[in-house]
């Protein structure tokens, strides 16, 4: 295995790694037999993924000598919950895992989240390896550590930090991903790209069509590209107090508009990026609302533009278009209240992410509420920012 397919950085000391790879059978069976586990292993995997990728990943388990069980999981959003959680837990607890079994998960953010959980807490914890299946989870939620479940209608109330001990991304796994997940997930990139440097935009915008067309050679890039920029983040802040906290860019208003819409638009519900694309916009536009200084204000408009370009050229939203007729006044009181349910505030004022240039931004507690408006009147509405 050379460097360029391979990724490792420490937390705590520990060592932890990210293999591409075009032969998953070989590097699972490599990668477990290293491990120095109890020869046990549950492979965990969300129920919508191919058979013939599901069928590699078993040939390569088989070939550890390990005991293997199985099961397939429904990736729906509300089983995002404690009850599956439990689940999970009592599965674990008849296979008789101890501390050093092997939990292999293939699927996405929601079987990610849901599973890393269940490791997380049983026994206080046991051996956990990621094999992410959507754009998702291979450019952003696979590392980072960040367990969750939904609770008392809030995203990610309950949670822990539980990092894998390797990732591995099959590259025939991106040819699988359905159409809507794999360009959301190009969201999840543009917000590691924006955080990071200007040049690495650039070479997205530049390679628009390669990328829609899943060319493999821009997609490994891209991937591990971002990963990196997400373990530069979090591997020096682990615990969200400064630099990691960047890694939210566009979530405090993406969350709000997952949140708000859900029952509005039931089936058609926002993906996790396209809401993540909606909230760059969001926290973009309001750094230009909140910002005084007439040369700072031109430069934050030219680069909203400039995002919005890139975020329409494949397809993510820009504007929250409902289709059905749906109460407004209501729409904005749900918006407002989920604004307010950010888990990063310490205070009784959410926080976003302040947007001063590309590489530049800098969390900020939100002062103005009126601005809140202005926002979701603005992501409502084909008008212009400056006219607002
Ligand atoms: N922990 C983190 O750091 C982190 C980061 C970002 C997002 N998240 C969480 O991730 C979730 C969103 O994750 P997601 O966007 O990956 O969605 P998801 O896990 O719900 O998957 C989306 C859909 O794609 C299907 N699917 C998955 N892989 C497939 C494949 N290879 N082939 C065919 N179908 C496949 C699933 O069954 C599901 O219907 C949210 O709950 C969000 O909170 C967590």
């Amino acid at each position: 295995m050379n460097d360029r397919n391979r990724i490792i950085y420490k937390i705590n000391k520990n060592i932890h790694d990210i293999i591409y790879t075009k032969n998953i059978v070989k590097s699972l069976e490599k990668k477990i037999t290293e491990l120095k586990s109890d020869k046990k292993i549950i492979f965990l995997y969300d129920e919508n993924i191919s058979n013939h990728i599901i069928k590699d990943i078993l040939l390569g388990l088989k070939l550890t000598g390990c005991k293997i069980s199985s099961k397939k999981i429904k990736s729906l959003k509300k089983n995002k919950n404690i009850k599956s959680v439990l689940d999970l837990i009592d599965t674990f607890t008849k296979l008789s895992l101890t501390k050093k079994s092997v939990v292999i998960t293939c699927g996405g953010g929601v079987i990610g989240d849901l599973t890393g959980l269940a490791s997380c807490l049983y026994k206080r914890g046991l051996i956990y390896i990621n094999i992410p299946s959507t754009m998702t989870a291979l450019v952003d939620s696979c590392i980072g550590g960040k367990t969750g479940i939904n609770h008392n209608k809030q995203i990610n109330l309950i949670g822990t930090y539980f990092h894998p001990s390797n990732v591995i991304i099959y590259e025939k796994i991106l040819d699988s991903i359905p159409e809507r997940e794999y360009i959301s997930g190009q969201a999840e990139i543009i917000k590691s790209f924006i955080i990071s440097n200007k040049s690495n935009l650039n070479f997205f915008d530049k390679n628009i069509s390669k990328i829609i067309n899943r060319n493999k050679v821009i997609a490994k890039k891209l991937i591990l590209d971002s990963l990196k920029i997400k373990i530069d983040h979090f591997t020096k802040d682990v615990y969200e107090k400064n630099k990691r906290l960047l890694l939210n860019f566009g979530h405090t208003f993406g969350h709000a508009y997952e949140m708000a819409t859900d029952d509005l638009i039931k089936k058609d519900f926002l993906r996790h990026g396209e809401a993540v694309s909606l909230g760059m916009i969001s926290e973009i536009a309001l750094s230009y609302l909140e910002n005084n200084n007439k040369s700072q204000k031109k430069n934050i408009f030219k680069n909203l533009i400039k995002i919005e370009n890139t975020l329409k050229s494949l397809n993510l939203p820009i504007k929250l278009n409902l289709n059905k007729k749906i109460e407004t006044r209501n729409l904005y009181k749900k918006i407002f209240f989920y604004v307010f349910q950010d888990k990063k505030k310490i205070s009784d004022k959410p926080i976003y992410i302040n947007f001063k240039d590309k590489g530049k931004l800098y969390p900020k507690e939100i002062n103005n509420f009126d601005n809140i408006n202005k926002i979701i009147y603005y992501l409502l509405n084909n008008t212009d920012l400056r006219k607002i």
